[in-house]
């Protein structure tokens, strides 16, 4: 609430006037700091935030004397994303691959053998332990001193948290024994015990402060307080199962490693457990299962690891998880409510995806109040209408969904559920290609749906990350005719006047976000390829895309080449590991039309996109483009590819004039004669791996 001070300019107010404004402006940040940082449910954005608290300063500076002991000026870090330095981690913190069953982790243990050509009689170990559903932190040691903490991130760059993870009694200050390498980064998970969540909850709630969701919310909120003596209040623990850089690695294993870790100091699950085998591995989750209501921690499934580290490393990693590592989930927890509507939501690709709108209903902790139902058939399929009673289910981070009707609970005069044929946000007809399971919008970028949901996803987190550019922003901005398309953010400085005369946006916070936007212009090639919303091409697949191709130009060029099916840039395209015909024919398709390569000649005048930056460098075959031919007798083909990929080379199907090396193995036929007539280097299976090694 607003009072008449509110509105009037600082330096206008009388000093009563002044008075009452910083009571009312320090109650109002210290509810909005509740909300972002407790609740992680902010209600205005960055930009309207630091408003207030410049608000603060200005009405500060005149009455030097109003200034109140509680006043939120003399709180640190004034601005969200800048409260915690960043971290960039020496070695990334990789995400996990996912199994919900049991043939799914059967077919993990084939792809290991298969990829390291394992005979089938021999056992492939693992390290099974549980998955602790708290948050990833990494903890590096220096001479056996705790000199820096991290938050995952984004698994590239962390927060620095080590004040706080310092006051957590499971975080050694120094190591134990003489035995710890130089250099040690310590990962693992830091999490509370359900017993002192629910203490806490009730601490709280006495002191009429609004209760944690779930262990893993008040788990993240207290790592990431400003002011540690809050997060040494907070009963946190940490289990460490894994490593970061390591100076000297002694381990040869896994579980080897795991030892070690219980000697310099660190807690380790003593759950966790050794196994011969799928059949054992499986015997342990099972049992893990019936152990979990009991266990005194939340855990959401259980973590396999090749247990010899040379595997582990010749295994690598792919789309930023381990190949050598399994996330076995527990079944998603389920619950009953009512379907009071389906709605129709529209992607930004025009996708129309029918939502139930649900009687809430608390699911696994958490209240879930919409649920998605995928697309047509699956309704059908299900027969899910309005008025029924329907089955709902959580799993992880996953939407709820809708598992099935209870037709036992159905109203007599239900009927089945029309999926609408025209798109419900531009009346354009919605279609639905053969084959296909989506119906889609026809509108294009008509569409306001899909315009501004292209938008948002331009500007989201892993994309352009504007600060102060939420989504009620864009769709005010594209109702006004100020944002038509994502050139328009970068021209919005043009602008600045028909901003300022919005309602509710300043001199100050209409600075803010063109500043904001500036200092986005320069972007990494891989956060730009995921902005531009291309179907199927996600996070991964865009720095697949990135790694793969290094800067826009050829990228672009490339695209055009590749239109054509027969050519050598459609070849390379579908080489590259991650990328198959699908992912690559919407690629394609979006190069083929005219607005969008308009888009793209635009955005490029308006930005700066950095070339990919390869994580190695060093590596002898970075850049190089290097093509495998006949058998390979130390490794599988497959294997080889991963691992020159990984070291920076790009992997062709052909020998050209671009190729550098052509490994060639036994029985190799007519690239090695291509490679032969073009002068290009021909290596054997031995020199290649001779390469690698001198400079890996
Ligand atoms: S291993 C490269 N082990 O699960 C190895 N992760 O879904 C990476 N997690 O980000 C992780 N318990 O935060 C590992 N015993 C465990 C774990 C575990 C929980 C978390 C971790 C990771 C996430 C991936």
């Amino acid at each position: 609430m607003k009072g008449a001070a509110g509105k009037k300019a600082a330096d206008a107010l009388t000093r009563a006037e002044a008075e009452r404004e910083l009571e009312r402006l320090a109650a109002e940040i210290t509810r909005h700091d509740t909300l972002y940082h407790r609740k992680d449910a902010p209600e205005i954005s960055d930009a309207e935030y630091d408003a207030l608290r410049q608000r603060i300063d200005a009405i500060e500076a005149r009455f030097p004397d109003l200034v109140r002991a509680d006043s939120p000026s003399h709180k640190v870090g004034a601005k969200p994303a800048e409260e915690f330095a960043e971290v960039r981690h020496q070695r990334p913190m990789l995400s996990l691959q996912n199994a919900f069953s049991e043939d799914d982790v059967r077919e993990f243990f084939e792809r290991v053998r298969r990829f390291l050509a394992i005979p089938a009689e021999d056992p492939i170990e693992v390290v099974a332990e549980p998955k602790i559903d708290g948050l990833s932190a990494s903890l590096r040691y220096e001479s056996g001193v705790f000199v820096q903490g991290a938050t995952r991130g984004d698994g590239e760059t962390g927060e620095d948290v080590t004040r706080n993870l310092k006051t957590l009694e499971d975080v050694p200050e120094t190591l134990k024994g003489r035995s710890a390498p130089e250099v040690l980064e310590v990962r693992g998970e830091v999490y509370m015990a359900r017993k002192d969540f629910l203490a806490l909850n009730e601490r709280r709630k006495k002191r009429e402060e609004p209760p944690f969701a779930n262990p893993r919310n008040a788990a993240a909120g207290s790592v990431r307080q400003l002011d540690p003596s809050v997060t040494a209040r907070r009963p946190l623990r940490f289990f460490a199962y894994s490593w970061g850089e390591v100076s000297d690695m002694q381990a040869k294993t896994q579980w080897d490693f795991l030892q070690k870790l219980k000697s310099w100091g660190f807690e380790v699950n003593p759950r966790a457990k050794l196994c011969e085998g799928v059949d054992d591995a499986l015997e342990f989750y099972r049992s893990i299962g019936e152990a979990r209501a009991k266990l005194d921690y939340d855990i959401d499934g259980v973590v396999y690891k090749v247990n010899r580290l040379d595997w582990q490393q010749r295994l690598g990693e792919v789309s930023r998880a381990p190949r050598w590592a399994l996330a076995h989930k527990f079944p998603a927890e389920r619950a009953q409510t009512v379907l009071n509507a389906i709605t129709i939501q529209v992607g930004r690709t025009g996708t129309l995806t029918p939502v139930a709108e649900l009687e809430p209903v608390t699911v696994g902790g958490v209240v879930v109040s919409r649920a998605t139902l995928h697309n047509e058939d699956e309704i059908g399929r299900k027969d899910v209408r309005v008025g029924d009673t329907v089955v709902i289910q959580r799993a992880g981070d996953v939407i709820p969904q809708v598992v099935e009707a209870v037709k036992a609970k159905r109203p007599k005069n239900s009927k089945p559920f029309v999926f609408p044929d025209h798109c419900p946000e531009c009346g354009s007809l919605a279609v639905r290609p053969e084959g296909e399971v989506a119906r889609r919008c026809t509108g294009g970028l008509n569409c306001p749906a899909q315009a501004v949901e292209r938008l948002r996803h331009f500007v989201s987190r892993a994309a352009f990350d504007i600060e102060g550019l939420g989504y009620k922003h864009i769709e005010a901005f594209f109702a006004d005719g100020l944002l038509r398309g994502p050139v328009d953010i970068f021209r919005l400085k043009d602008r600045a006047d028909a901003l300022r005369e919005r309602e509710g946006w300043g001199e100050q916070s209409v600075a803010n976000l063109l500043d904001a936007i500036e200092t986005r212009r320069k972007i990494g090639l891989d956060r730009f390829m995921y902005a531009l919303g291309i179907r199927q091409v996600g996070e991964a697949t865009a720095r697949l895309l990135a790694k793969h191709y290094l800067s826009l130009d050829a990228w672009r060029a490339s695209m055009t080449e590749a239109q054509d099916a027969e050519s050598q840039a459609y070849q390379d395209l579908t080489s590259i590991d991650g990328i198959g015909p699908s992912v690559a024919n919407d690629i394609l398709a979006f190069f083929a039309e005219d607005h969008n390569r308009d888009t793209l000649d635009a955005l490029a005048q308006e930005l700066d996109v950095q070339e990919f930056e390869r994580p190695a460098a060093t590596s002898p075959i970075a850049g190089k483009t290097v093509v495998f031919t006949g058998t390979l007798e130390r490794m599988t083909r497959h294997e080889a590819k991963a691992r020159a990929e990984s070291l920076g080379a790009k992997v062709s199907g052909s020998v050209s004039s671009k190729t550098d090396y052509v490994v060639a193995g036994p029985g190799a036929g007519s690239k090695l004669k291509n490679a032969a007539n073009l002068g290009v280097a021909v290596l054997t299976e031995e020199e290649w791996l001779a390469l690698l090694d001198g400079g890996a």
